[in-house]
């Protein structure tokens, strides 16, 4: 929750300001961070989609996405358009073409890539590498989230302490949907 989460509450409530009538596309929404910033989305009442593969559609949309995409067989840009905002947390190509899904005055936040001035200027749209920082101040706005039951993590394994090298085989080969835990118990 310190990592993934924080970086979600950073860019959602920091950065974006979205409400009922916006939009935003999640690049990435099945992973750690997506899946979190999609319910802090869907929480702020916007609108959300979301890329990830097509196996993981049931989850995202019980996390609350409205929308999703499946970045293997489909190319997002073709399918959305006039969105508020783009949170890509994939990063290269992936990013370059968000910002097509923008509408003029829309806002990318990128947690791999630097905004690119050209880019910026030709779909005329703001853009912001996201630095992550932990702090207090963060910590208590997610325990508020979490304590309010606004942001559940999935839990796909739990390992005992000693099979953590499993833990680490499972998540390498698998792509398990949110966390897995290692139990120190
Ligand atoms: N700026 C910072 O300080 C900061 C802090 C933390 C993390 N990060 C970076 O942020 C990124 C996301 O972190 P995370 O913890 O959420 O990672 P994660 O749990 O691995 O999630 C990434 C998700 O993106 C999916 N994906 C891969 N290729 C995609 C594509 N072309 N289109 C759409 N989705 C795609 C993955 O699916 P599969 O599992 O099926 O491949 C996975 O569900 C990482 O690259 C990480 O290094 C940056």
């Amino acid at each position: 929750m310190p990592l993934a989460g924080v970086m979600a509450v950073q860019a959602l409530t920091e950065y974006f300001q979205l409400s009922e009538e916006k939009k935003i596309l999640i690049q990435g929404g099945a992973g750690g961070i997506g899946s979190i910033a999609v319910q802090i989305a869907t929480h702020q009442g916007a609108y959300v989609a979301v890329t990830c593969a097509a196996d993981e559609f049931d989850y995202v949309r019980d996390v609350g996405a409205n929308e999703a995409i499946d970045f293997k067989a489909q190319r997002f840009e073709n399918i959305i358009h006039d969105y508020d905002a783009a949170y890509d947390l994939v990063g290269g190509d992936v990013y370059r073409r968000s910002l097509k899904v923008l509408k003029p005055g829309g806002m990318i936040v990128s947690s791999l890539e630097d905004p690119d001035e050209e880019l910026m200027q030709k779909h005329q749209v703001r853009a912001i590498y996201q630095h992550f920082e932990i702090t207090t101040e963060r910590l208590g706005r997610l325990a508020q989230l979490v304590d309010e039951d606004s942001i559940k993590v999935h839990v796909e394994k739990t390992f005992p302490l000693d099979a953590a090298g499993d833990a680490m085989t499972f998540l390498e080969t698998v792509h398990p949907k949110g966390k897995v835990v290692i139990d120190v118990k």
